[in-house]
């Protein structure tokens, strides 16, 4: 087997004296879109923060995070997040062009800059692959909330990094919106080869879309598998929710 293009192995994390993940080991092939599931507080955003390099000094953290073979480096992976960051007043692709932004240091501290041509067009490609390059020039807060996600999406793959992490990406949208947004994820995944995790709020659409499921239970793997199995044991003390 191919090595994974996401690595994530024995990652450990603790705030204070209390141990969030307690050794966690999670794969992530390229062209693969693995959902991790579990109950609200059992750990899924601080692993995903964890294998993103952002828990700062609050926490202590170990265990390694690999990608393509090598440590993460600080472009290596894109981030998604449900609460959709994206500048309103700025264009759709202004907000797309800001994925270029890790590797143009120099226009870092100068937004709202003009981007060099070669990154407008790279970044109307990408939302063309989002299915949105027909809003380009409209101002990003004009959009729906799925497509605000599809853009920030966009910015993602702008960034080129090969691999995608999303925190909840599709909790504050609608159930078409969702649909749409996860079946997206999946699509990138398999046609632009990205590694990208999701952590989902709910295995219906985990089950619909995922290519591969893992479940935490209290900082720890308790399943990793097919995403249509039954995964009860991650929910013990709730009654699932019903979408309203
Ligand atoms: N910065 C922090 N300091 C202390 N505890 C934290 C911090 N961030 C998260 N936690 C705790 O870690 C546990 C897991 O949180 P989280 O990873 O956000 O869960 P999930 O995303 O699965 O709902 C929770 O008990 C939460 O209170
Ligand atoms: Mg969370």
């Amino acid at each position: 087997m191919a090595a994974p293009m996401l690595e994530i192995a024995g990652a450990r994390v603790r705030y204070g004296d209390t141990e969030i993940l307690h050794g966690v080991d999670v794969h992530v092939a390229a062209g693969e879109l693995l959902a991790v599931l579990g109950a609200n507080g059992c750990g899924k955003s601080t692993l995903l923060r964890a294998a993103a390099g952002l828990i700062g000094d609050e926490g202590e953290v170990s265990g390694e995070i690999r990608v393509d073979g090598r440590p993460r480096g600080r472009l290596d992976v894109a981030l998604v997040f449900q609460k959709i960051h994206l500048v309103p007043r700025l264009t759709v692709l202004d907000n797309v062009c800001a994925g270029a932004l890790g590797r143009l240091p120099l226009l870092r501290s100068l937004l709202p800059v003009q981007f060099p041509k070669a990154v407008r067009e790279e970044a109307m490609g990408c939302l063309d692959r989002v299915g949105l390059a027909d809003r380009a020039h409209d101002v990003a807060g004009s959009l729906s909330g799925g497509q605000q996600q599809r853009v920030a999406i966009a910015r993602a793959l702008c960034q080129r990094a090969r691999v995608l992490l999303a925190d909840e990406p599709v909790s504050a949208l609608d159930p078409a919106a969702a649909e749409q947004v996860l079946g997206l994820l999946a699509e990138l995944a398999h046609t632009e080869h990205l590694a990208v995790l999701a952590v989902l709020h709910q295995p219906d659409l985990a089950a619909r879309h995922a290519d591969r499921v893992v479940g935490l239970r209290s900082g720890e793997v308790v399943l990793d598998g097919d995403p249509a199995q039954p995964v009860d044991l991650l929910y013990p003390d709730s009654v699932l929710e019903v979408t309203p």
